[in-house]
């Protein structure tokens, strides 16, 4: 890579330089970026600065405090590293390292997951809950648009916006994304480590089913309060889920064993053979190069938050000027 951008005119934000669009989320951008002061400045390392929107300033500034405090504490080999964060001109930043693949959410516009990569991808994604959990860190919103997947087939569990820790306890008002909302959230019950299990459990249930668990919309705050309490409806959909499923039928009942994210990666880790993994590799390369420019529509121009059919998604956008992409982004 010569240039930020891969070539493509740069923007200049404080001391870094932001290139190609990698991403757009409910509050931020995310482009590929290069410092041009140190420790940064002629620094080999791909990195991607996520900065705040700013027409949705100061509501968005919130999910930048909780990403950078959880952060800050948690280390795993599948959740980024933060290298830095800061402000410029009031408009908050984080900078991870740039995780070169996927959304999984875009990954499974293409059909579901075979069973071994759904368990490769869990397995992974346990992990990072555990690490999260050891240091005191609750996510709360996993969700496809949340899970990245490298070209080595690995996965990353990135969007620390809704994450608390013992510096900021307090969940933040949003709730997450309708088909996979954190129960506890849904039912304003206090959040504990079970429920980022049960968002696992209801991902895990999407990727091999084609849909959430929590049934189709619009109906989803109300099933995931329910399910807070009782979880028969949410499990009853789930007969046929592959050799794994009685690890699944554990993380969505309503009351997941503290632990289960160690055993559950330790278990399910243990019983993958490579090939899952070569498969995500191979689901990755094959992915189109689409650019986030697809996201707007008639409901995300006027700053709505809006799903889509399945419920996946919560978009929220503005007036996308000066969002255009510039080349060289898979995503
Ligand atoms: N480290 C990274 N490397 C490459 N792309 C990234 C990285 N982090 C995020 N992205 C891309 O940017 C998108 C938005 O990021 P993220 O989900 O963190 O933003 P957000 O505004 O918090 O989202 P949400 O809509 O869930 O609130 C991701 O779906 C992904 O495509
Ligand atoms: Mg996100």
């Amino acid at each position: 890579m010569t240039a930020a951008g891969g070539g493509a005119a740069e923007l200049t934000f404080g001391p870094w330089r932001l290139g190609a669009l990698l991403g757009l989320g409910g509050f931020s951008e995310v482009r590929r970026a290069r410092g041009v002061e140190p420790p940064w400045a002629g620094a080999a390392q791909a990195l991607a600065l996520k900065r705040a929107l700013p027409f949705l300033l100061p509501a968005a500034a919130g999910a930048f405090e909780a990403e950078t405090a959880a952060l800050s504490r948690v280390q795993s080999a599948h959740v980024p590293r933060l290298l830095a964060a800061g402000e410029v001109a009031g408009v908050p930043y984080v900078v991870l390292p740039e995780i070169d693949g996927a959304s999984l959410r875009g990954l499974l516009t293409t059909g579901v997951l075979a069973p071994a990569e759904a368990a490769t991808l869990v397995a992974d994604l346990a992990g990072a809950l555990a690490s999260c959990h050891a240091a005191g860190v609750l996510h709360g919103d996993l969700a496809p648009g949340n899970v990245l997947v490298d070209t080595s087939g690995r996965a990353w569990l990135t969007d620390f916006g809704l994450a608390t820790c013992p510096e900021r306890p307090d969940r933040p008002a949003r709730t997450g994304t309708p088909a996979f909302l954190d129960p506890a959230a849904a039912a304003d019950l206090p959040r504990s480590a079970a429920n980022d299990l049960q968002q696992l459990g209801l991902l895990w249930a999407r990727t091999l089913t084609g849909r959430s668990p929590l049934g189709p919309g619009p109906d989803w705050h109300a099933r995931a309060a329910a399910w807070a309490l009782d979880a028969s409806g949410v499990t009853a959909a789930l007969t046929g889920a592959g050799p794994h499923g009685p690890w699944l039928q554990r993380c969505l009942a309503a009351d997941p064993p503290a632990g289960l994210a160690s055993s559950l990666a330790a278990a399910v880790g243990a019983a993958r053979d490579g090939a899952g993994r070569a498969q995500l590799a191979r689901r990755v390369a094959a992915s189109p190069k689409t650019l986030p420019s697809a996201l707007p529509s008639a409901a995300e121009d006027r700053g709505e938050r809006v799903t889509d059919p399945s419920g996946e998604t919560v978009t929220l956008s503005g007036d996308l000027h000066g969002l255009e992409p510039l080349e060289g982004s898979r995503r």
